[in-house]
């Protein structure tokens, strides 16, 4: 409760103030443009468009969640409800489990950004996999992924793709290995879990030399990765690209490009001269929004 409150107030006291020197669409680009230690932080909008539904939109996973009577949609991703009621899950997976899915066209943004030299980190929430296949390898995964999976009695780690077969049929995937015959889980970070150590090896070290951030696809309500928007040193360009503006986040950046992320990622590059034709069409709402007019997703 005590270490709640102090965050609150931290926030309240720290609220980040917008750079003079980054209010517009073409000054963001220029930001880019001249960035060479970019920090992206990705959220479950960029892989919408591969088919994978977000969490928290009016469709999204945590919506769906109706059949599987919770008390809550995120006891899904919960540790002590997955070991009393792994089938839960498992019934579930199937729904996220990333099979014949090819990365979104801002994966491949973000993959030409460390290409040009520009990427210091990709912090990614997802758990799909979809950066490494863009070619994306100054990658964090946050939250894990489906690459690897775990026996929950003896620790033995074995490939995702093996326990695929139970994903698909809905079943509970079993240890080979120990004498308790654990339960297996996918190597996905649920809540009360830690993060693994590759986001703490490098979190703070990527913060003090970023020299700007931009954040797509997620609705940064979960930390500690959320976090990481608020610890970004004051002077340094925050850009959002996001299919909706973060009322919890108003004037937190410098510049907020609303719509959907390939658009929006196709429109920079075709401003960066990245011969892609990706020039569109936005509103500018005062005092740093613009938004496309024409939003297909
Ligand atoms: P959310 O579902 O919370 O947020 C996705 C955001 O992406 C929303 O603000 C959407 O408006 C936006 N969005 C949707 N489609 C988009 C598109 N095509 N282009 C751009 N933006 C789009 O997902 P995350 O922020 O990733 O954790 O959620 C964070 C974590 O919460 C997840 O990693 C997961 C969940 O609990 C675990 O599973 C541990």
């Amino acid at each position: 409760m005590f270490q709640c409150m102090k965050i609150c107030v931290e926030r309240f006291v720290h609220s980040r103030q917008r750079l003079p020197f980054v209010q517009t669409f073409d000054e963001a680009v220029e930001i880019i443009r001249k960035s060479q230690k970019i920090l992206v932080v990705t959220g479950a909008g960029i892989s919408v468009s591969c088919g994978i539904p977000d969490f928290r939109s009016n469709k999204g996973i945590y919506s769906q969640m109706g059949e599987y009577e919770l008390d809550d949609p995120s006891d899904m991703f919960d540790l002590r409800f997955f070991r009393q009621n792994p089938h839960v899950f498992y019934q579930f997976a199937h729904k996220i489990y990333p099979k014949n899915i090819a990365p979104s066209f801002c994966h491949k943004f973000v993959a030409r950004l460390e290409k040009e030299g520009k990427l210091l980190r990709n912090y990614t929430q997802n758990i799909d996999n979809l950066e490494e296949a863009a070619g994306i390898s100054r990658l964090v995964q946050c939250h894990g992924s489906f690459k690897w999976a775990r026996c929950l009695e003896c620790g033995f780690i074995i490939p995702g793709s093996e326990i695929e077969a139970e994903i698909e049929s809905k079943t509970v995937p079993r240890c080979s290995k120990c004498v308790d015959v654990g339960v297996i889980k996918p190597e996905i970070v649920f809540f009360s879990e830690q993060l693994p150590p590759i986001f703490h090896d490098n979190v703070n070290l990527d913060l003090s030399q970023t020299d700007c951030v931009l954040a797509i696809g997620s609705s940064l309500k979960v930390a500690p990765v959320s976090e990481i928007l608020r610890l970004v040193p004051d002077n340094v360009p925050q850009i959002l690209i996001n299919l909706e503006h973060l009322q919890h986040l108003d004037r937190h950046f410098d510049v907020e490009l609303i719509g959907s992320a390939d658009l929006v990622t196709a429109d920079l590059s075709y401003r960066l001269g990245w011969e892609i034709d990706g020039a569109q069409e936005w509103t500018f709402y005062e005092p740093n929004i613009y938004q496309l007019k024409n939003n297909f997703i």
